[in-house]
């Protein structure tokens, strides 16, 4: 699930996307060519991701055991969720609000819009799919540190205001969507959507253009972003287990602090030129 800091708003443009529901079994009937695009997609991207993803995330796919030549189905995921970390995953529509979104993860449910991109947006799409949801995010649902962060992260967001949930959604956005970790064998992965993206794979790694920061969780606060780029910046976990010291961190002081300082100036262009400064 995405928010778009610099549209202000819960991905407002809306989707041509709707999500399948399952049957009473919790089974959702997919399409051949649905199945194709998954097996395709996983195809390339599990051979992207090898010495790219941090080791958490590559246990954690070792535990889910993710079908490769069709759609996972939820309730096959969920029974190794649950034995694992306790967390599930909720079947949801293409788009959900922000209560919604805060009120699933406070109650370890991860949320898993049912549909999968259309061949025409193979490379890169704005909407979160299932190949997105389940690809990039529930191995590391395994991971006890990152299982704690992203619960902790939901019940915080469920009683904040509006105005400090837009705050909260950028930490989320650079650690559990694009956040990078050190390792002894270098600088990795764990963001579910740079791990679902194969370009953004090898360009949050390798190439020289983006900025690449040690996590202030501050910082994190005050750093606005594009939903629709490549990132001009990521911010790097020292280890991954700190994720457990963000957890336990006073994060609603920060968003204060934060809102204090105010919001730092993007390293990206406007969206477009003609409504520069009608954020
Ligand atoms: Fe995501």
């Amino acid at each position: 699930m995405t928010y778009d800091d610099h549209r202000g708003s819960f991905m407002s443009k809306g989707t041509q996307y709707k999500s399948r529901e399952s049957d009473s079994n919790g089974i959702i009937h997919w399409s051949d060519e649905e199945n194709q695009v998954w097996s395709e997609l996983f195809d390339r991207q599990i051979k992207l991701i090898k010495n790219r993803a941090c080791d958490q995330y590559h246990d954690g796919l070792d535990i889910l055991q993710l079908s490769n030549d069709r759609i996972p189905q939820l309730p096959e995921l969920n029974k190794k969720l649950k034995k694992t970390t306790g967390w599930q995953t909720a079947e949801v529509p293409a788009l959900i609000n922000f209560s919604e979104f805060f009120r699933l993860l406070a109650n370890k449910q991860f949320p898993v819009a049912t549909f999968i991109r259309t061949r025409e947006e193979f490379d890169y799409l704005q909407e979160p799919d299932i190949f997105h949801e389940v690809f990039g995010h529930c191995p590391l649902l395994t991971n006890p540190a990152f299982a704690h962060f992203t619960h902790t992260y939901g019940k915080l967001g469920l009683n904040a205001s509006k105005e400090d949930r837009v705050f909260l959604a950028r930490l989320y956005w650079f650690t559990v969507e694009f956040g990078l970790v050190n390792t002894a064998d270098g600088l990795r992965i764990y963001g579910g959507g740079i791990l679902s993206s194969p370009g953004e794979t090898i360009y949050a790694l390798e190439s020289a253009t983006p900025v690449r920061k040690p996590l202030e969780p501050v910082d994190a606060l005050r750093t606005p972003y594009r939903i629709d780029i490549m990132q001009p910046l990521y911010y790097i976990l020292e280890q991954f287990d700190d994720l457990f010291t963000l957890s336990e961190m006073d994060l609603m002081a920060l968003v204060q602090q934060a809102k204090t300082l105010g919001l730092f100036e993007p390293l990206f262009p406007p969206k477009e030129k003609k409504v520069s400064g009608q954020n």
